[in-house]
């Protein structure tokens, strides 16, 4: 007889590459070891925190959690810490947590099922190339798939960690992309969701990223395309079009401006201008007129000046995002900017954080209400705590109705009659 199977606890921490590696580890874990998912730690014969380590922050988190983990855990249930931090800390993670059975860096995790079984493993070579590794197959949502394209980043924006713990740029070949997008789709995925750290700056044997768009688009049962994250220096004109009129591309836009200050942007080696920016945001407005378009914004980087914080704040007034993902600057080791000397102190970063953020929550109640009494494609994929259905508008407004599961999986046109800042409310017309 088999044996049952063993649990998994899995944490993910992070951005959208992080929760596409918890799958893939699953994946391996489930297809290879026998493995199952567990929400409780506690009754976990394996427990996975996948790490970020973009800010401080989460770092810090990082060995509290192990502590309580270890604390908690069922007698003899392994820890293994993965992920950016695993990458960019490796083995002193087991010398300041002896807890930890092993490190597995973010470019490592197809294995996953090798490290299981040695103790105090650590694998966090940057430069292993598992583009081509066919993980077993897991999928959190039946209704939209990741799908990676590129891994790794070679852009060195001088504030960031990633190139160190994702290493460098590395394109999957586009058939091998196409084939998992059929395949997710033909599972009833109908949105695909492309995923790498710079996608516009995607080139394999010719195909360049709106080449790529195009074959996915062209999978009969791909209904919704999206990504994340293109880069504002890559979007040329091609982008631009191949964006605005292909119809499976939802119309929303991700365009980290970080700063609106080209002097900055110089300093943190970000490759364009303040106006660069707004042209392209303009031209992007210009050719499709109900695009959302979101950012992030760093504020108090070093040498940050009343003046270049003005600059920030006039893109936010001038570009008016629908969506702004907003950070005080955390210095990172092995980061140009870690050096740089003319720190911004922590209160002036504080209030320009506040700044930003009360400035968009302002300029969202104008938005929200402008779409009073529009009409938006809606895919349902959502039950709400309190009662509703939700899903993301075309161009990624989240909008929730009446209702339940009946709709979820549907793609449905909702008329919205009560626009909030985060929720558009609205009622299904057909
Ligand atoms: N290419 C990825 C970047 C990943 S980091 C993307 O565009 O999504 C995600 C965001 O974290 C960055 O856009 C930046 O705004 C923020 N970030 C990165 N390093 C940071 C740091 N040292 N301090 C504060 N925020 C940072
Ligand atoms: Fe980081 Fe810049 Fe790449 S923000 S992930 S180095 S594009």
């Amino acid at each position: 007889m088999m044996n049952p199977p063993k649990k998994l606890f899995i944490e993910t921490l992070g951005c959208a590459m992080n929760v596409r590696d918890s799958e893939h580890m699953i994946a391996e874990l489930s297809m290879k070891e026998n493995y199952e998912l567990t929400t409780k730690m506690n009754e976990a014969d394996l427990i996975l925190i996948n790490t970020c380590s973009v800010r401080e922050k989460p770092v810090q988190k990082l060995f509290s959690e192990i502590g309580v983990f270890n604390k908690k855990k069922k007698e003899g249930a392994k820890i293994g810490v993965c992920g950016c931090t695993a990458s960019h800390l490796g083995k002193e993670i087991i010398k300041r947590a002896p807890a930890v059975d092993f490190v597995l860096g973010a470019r490592n995790v197809s294995k996953i099922t090798e490290v299981l079984h040695k103790k105090g493993a650590v694998e966090i070579d940057i430069d292993y190339d598992e583009s081509a590794f066919a993980f077993s197959d897991f999928r959190s949502s039946q209704r939209k798939a990741m799908v990676n394209i590129s891994i790794g980043c070679d852009k060195q924006c001088t504030f960031c960690i990633v190139p160190n713990t994702r290493g460098v740029e590395i394109a999957i070949p586009a058939n091998l992309i196409v084939q998992e997008a059929k395949k997710a789709a033909q599972n009833g995925a109908k949105e695909i969701f492309l995923l790498g750290q710079n996608v516009n700056n995607y080139k394999h044997e010719g195909v360049d990223f709106p080449d790529l768009l195009e074959l996915v688009s062209q999978i009969d049962e791909v209904e919704r395309i999206r990504f994340t994250s293109p880069h504002p220096l890559h979007m040329d004109d091609k982008f631009l079009e191949v964006f605005a009129a292909n119809p499976k591309i939802c119309k929303s836009m991700h365009m980290p401006l970080q700063s609106g200050s080209t002097r900055l942007l110089k300093e943190m080696k970000r490759g364009y201008t303040k106006e660069w920016f707004l042209n392209r945001a303009k031209k992007l407005r210009d050719m499709v007129p109900d695009v959302h378009i979101s950012t992030d914004i760093i504020v108090g980087f070093p040498g940050e000046s009343d003046e270049d914080f003005e600059e920030t704040m006039d893109v936010i007034n001038q570009v008016r995002f629908e969506q702004i993902f907003s950070f005080k600057y955390s210095p990172r080791p092995e980061t140009k900017a870690a050096e740089f000397t003319n720190v911004v102190d922590a209160s002036v970063a504080s209030e320009r954080l506040t700044c930003v953020q009360a400035r968009q929550d302002e300029l969202l109640d104008e938005i929200a209400q402008a779409s009073m009494d529009k009409v938006y494609e809606v895919y349902f994929e959502e039950l709400r705590n309190n009662g509703g259905v939700a899903g993301r508008a075309d161009n990624s407004f989240m909008v929730q109705v009446e209702g339940s599961d009946e709709l979820l999986g549907l793609t449905k046109k909702v008329r919205i009659t009560n626009p909030r800042r985060k929720v558009l409310y609205g009622e299904v017309i057909d």
